[in-house]
C-alpha cells in the first residue's frame, strides 16, 4: 500500500485579549516604541492575564477551535504533541493537561522543548507518526506564556516576547500533499547565550535564585542574533537547492517571529519578495513555539490547495530546521 504524507488538514489558534504596546512598556523599562519598532519590528503583543492559567488554557482554546472548524471530535484524536519552553508544569507533560482539557481520551500525547524551532521540531515528530500509517489524526501545538518567564525590568528582554498558541491538525494524503522534506538542526554550544538560568535540575529554586532574578530568560541577543541570521537563513537556502525551487516556485516563507531584521534577510538570501513572506511580528512579538501556527492561523485565507509553503526556524538550544510543505486546502 502507498505510504501517506502526513498533511495539515486545518488550524487553529488564540491570543489572549490583553495588548501590552509599546508606550506601555516604555512606561515599565527605559525604551521607545521608535528603538522597539526599528531595532525589533515590534508594536505589540498579547499577555495572559487569567488568574491561575497557564500554557495550556492558551492551549485549549487554539484545539477547541481546531477541532471546531475541522468538524473533528476529541474522541478521534490519536495523538497530541505540545511544544512550549514554558510549561504549565514541569511535570506531566502540558500536551496532556491540553488533551484533558478539551476531552481527547483516546490518544497519547507528550511535550516537546526546542526552544523557539519547538513548533517546527513537533511537527516533524507528528509528520512521522502519520506517514506510519498507524495514526490518522495528530494534533501539534505550539503554545507559551513567555509573560510567565520575561523579566518586566529588563529592557533588553522584554520587547521582544509575547503570549499565544496554535494548534494544527495532520491526517494521511495519498495526493502528494502536505510535508515534502523537514531539515533539522541543534547545537548545544549556544545554550549559553540564551537560558533560563534557574528552576531545573542544576539549580532548583530557591529564594536567592529568585532574588538574582534566575528564573527568567537570559539571554545575549548580538549571539543569538548573528546565528539566528545565517542558520535560518542557510537551512532554507539548503532546502530551495535540494528540492530545485526557485523563488517563483515559494508561496510563502514562514518564519519564525523574533526579530523583523532576521526575517528580512531570511527572505532576502531565499530571493523572495516581501509579500511572500508571512509577519505578524508586530502584533504579536515572538510567542516562540507559538509564531509559525499563529503565522499560518493568520494568512490561512490566502492559502490554496497545492501551495508550497517553507517553514524556517530559530531558537534556544540552539535549535534551527526548515519544513518543506504542500499546503493541502483551499481556505473557506
Ligand atoms: O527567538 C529566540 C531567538 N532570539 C532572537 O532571535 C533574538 C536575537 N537578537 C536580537 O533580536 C537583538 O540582538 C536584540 C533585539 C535582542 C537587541 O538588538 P541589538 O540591535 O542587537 O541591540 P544591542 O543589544 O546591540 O544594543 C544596542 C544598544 C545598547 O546601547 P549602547 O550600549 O549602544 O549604548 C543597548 O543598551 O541598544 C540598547 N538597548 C536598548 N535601547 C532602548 C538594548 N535594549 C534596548 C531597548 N530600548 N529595549
Amino acid at each position: 500500500m502507498q505510504r501517506p504524507s502526513a498533511a495539515i488538514t486545518g488550524i487553529g489558534g488564540y491570543v489572549p485579549d490583553y495588548i501590552l504596546g509599546n508606550d506601555e512598556l516604555s512606561k515599565l523599562v527605559d525604551t521607545t516604541d521608535e528603538w522597539i519598532m526599528t531595532r525589533i519590528g515590534i508594536r505589540e503583543r498579547r499577555i495572559l492575564k487569567e488568574p491561575g492559567e497557564g500554557t495550556s488554557f492558551m492551549g485549549a482554546k487554539a484545539v477547541e477551535e481546531l477541532l471546531r472548524k475541522t468538524g473533528t471530535k476529541p474522541e478521534e484524536i490519536d495523538l497530541v504533541i505540545c511544544a512550549t519552553v514554558t510549561p504549565d508544569h514541569l511535570f506531566p507533560a502540558t500536551a496532556n493537561i491540553i488533551a484533558d482539557k478539551v476531552g481527547i481520551k483516546n490518544g497519547f500525547h507528550f511535550d516537546i522543548n526546542a526552544g523557539c524551532s519547538g513548533f517546527l521540531y513537533a511537527l516533524a515528530t507528528g509528520t512521522r507518526f502519520i506517514e506510519s500509517g498507524q495514526y490518522k489524526k495528530a494534533i501539534v501545538v505550539g503554545a507559551d506564556k513567555m509573560s510567565s518567564i520575561v523579566d518586566y525590568t529588563d529592557r533588553s528582554v522584554s520587547p521582544i516576547f509575547g503570549d499565544g498558541a496554535g494548534a494544527v491538525l495532520l491526517e494521511p494524503n495519498y495526493d502528494g500533499l502536505g510535508v515534502v522534506d523537514m531539515m533539522l538542526q541543534s547545537d548545544g554550544v549556544g545554550r549559553h547565550h540564551l537560558h533560563q538560568k534557574a528552576g531545573g535540575s542544576v539549580k532548583p529554586p530557591t529564594h536567592e535564585s529568585i532574588d538574582a532574578r534566575e528564573h527568567f530568560i537570559y539571554q545575549e541577543g548580538q549571539p543569538v542574533f548573528k546565528w539566528a541570521v545565517s542558520k535560518m537563513a542557510d537551512i532554507s537556502v539548503e532546502m530551495m537547492e535540494k528540492h530545485h525551487l526557485t523563488s517563483d516556485d515559494i508561496t510563502y516563507l514562514v518564519p519564525h517571529q523574533a526579530n523583523m531584521r532576521i526575517i528580512s534577510a531570511t527572505a532576502q538570501r531565499m530571493g523572495l519578495d516581501p509579500n511572500k513572506v508571512m509577519i505578524n511580528i508586530e502584533k504579536y512579538g515572538n510567542t516562540t513555539a507559538g509564531t509559525l501556527p499563529l503565522c499560518i492561523w493568520d494568512y490561512e485565507h490566502e492559502l490554496k490547495k497545492g501551495d508550497n509553503l517553507i517553514l524556517a526556524t530559530f531558537g534556544a538550544g540552539f535549535t534551527w530546521g526548515s519544513i518543506y510543505l504542500k499546503w493541502a486546502y483551499d481556505s473557506k
